[in-house]
């Protein structure tokens, strides 16, 4: 999708200017935050927060500032998702895994500080004039990166084998459904949104993030490691993970992201014809192979 491509330049271009730069005694580090950060990423958080910045008549500003923010948490989220005691994965986005391109110490300590850096982004003054919506936007996403939200998807995942459907779904709307929703909560925080707007973008952020974390399960078993950049093969299930493929099966998992799918374009009604792209971005969360 073009929007898809040209909000991924956007946003890495701010980040490029947001990271600190590779200088002095601790350049190893600020280098290895860079290419984790900077490396080829969808940069789908960002597109969502900046489309569904489009129904409000806010600034682009904040809104590029708050999804840097959250594109740092996420691409820490994946380093240390990567590491030997998690997944132990050696590539990521095409390339090796930050803790193999440099070292597990160095891969630690660029998750802490990207996540920090998404904070200090957030509460920087040029993100909004109002200290208060500053708060709001990095106690959002402090809610969202921490236990009840991707840290606490990710030690649900660790813990490996569940058999139920439910406890399966509290795990991804904790370990990926909840940066989803922070992605929708920077535009609703800024533009001060009413209740009607806040359930319909966070529904549809609900649908489209489980969608996508199935989508991307499925892509475990049946992607082609060379365009998805990272492995495959089944090594989900391989490492005795659970997730909607493993317990549903690759034909009934791709069901639920069809009904899911027509769930989530079904809250953008409201919005009418304003939310074109949105509603088009779920066929590109469908489709995708990478
Ligand atoms: C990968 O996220 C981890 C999941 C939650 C599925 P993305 O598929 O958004 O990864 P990048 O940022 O494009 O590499
Ligand atoms: C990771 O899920 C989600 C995060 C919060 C980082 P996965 O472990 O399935 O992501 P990939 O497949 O490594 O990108
Ligand atoms: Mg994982
Ligand atoms: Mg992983
Ligand atoms: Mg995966």
């Amino acid at each position: 999708m073009d929007r898809v491509a040209e909000v991924a330049d956007l946003v890495t271009v701010a980040l490029d200017e947001l990271l600190p730069r590779a200088e002095g005694p601790e350049a190893r580090l600020t280098e290895a935050m860079r290419y984790a950060a900077l490396g080829p990423g969808k940069r789908l958080r960002p597109f969502f927060a900046l489309e569904a910045a489009e129904l409000f008549n806010i600034e682009e500003r904040s809104v590029l500032r708050a999804a840097c923010a959250l594109e740092c948490v996420h691409a820490y989220s994946l380093v240390h998702d990567d590491l030997p005691c998690m997944d132990d994965d050696d590539m990521r986005r095409g390339r090796p895994t930050l803790h193999r391109a440099y070292d597990e110490a160095t891969a630690v300590l660029a998750g802490d500080a990207l996540q920090t850096a998404a904070f200090d982004i957030l509460l920087h003054e040029d993100t909004h004039e109002d200290a208060g919506v500053r708060c709001e936007l990095a106690r959002r996403l402090s809610f969202a990166s921490g236990a009840r939200g991707m840290a606490g998807g990710q030690m649900i995942d660790l813990l490996g084998v569940r058999d139920d459907l439910g406890g399966v779904a509290r795990m991804q709307r904790l370990k990926t459904g909840a940066l989803f929703n922070y992605a929708f909560e920077i535009p609703l925080i800024i533009a001060g949104a009413g209740e009607a707007q806040r359930q319909a973008l966070l529904s549809f952020s609900h649908d489209i993030g489980l969608a996508y974390q199935i989508v991307d399960d499925l892509l475990d078993v049946e992607g082609d490691e060379d365009i998805l950049g990272k492995a495959a093969g089944g090594k989900d299930a391989a490492r005795g993970k659970t997730n909607f493929v493993t317990l549903l099966g690759v034909d009934a998992a791709r069901q639920r992201v069809a009904h899911l799918a027509d769930q989530a374009r079904n809250h953008l009604t409201p919005f009418g014809a304003q939310a074109e792209i949105l509603k088009a971005s779920v066929d590109f969360v469908l489709r995708r192979r990478s």
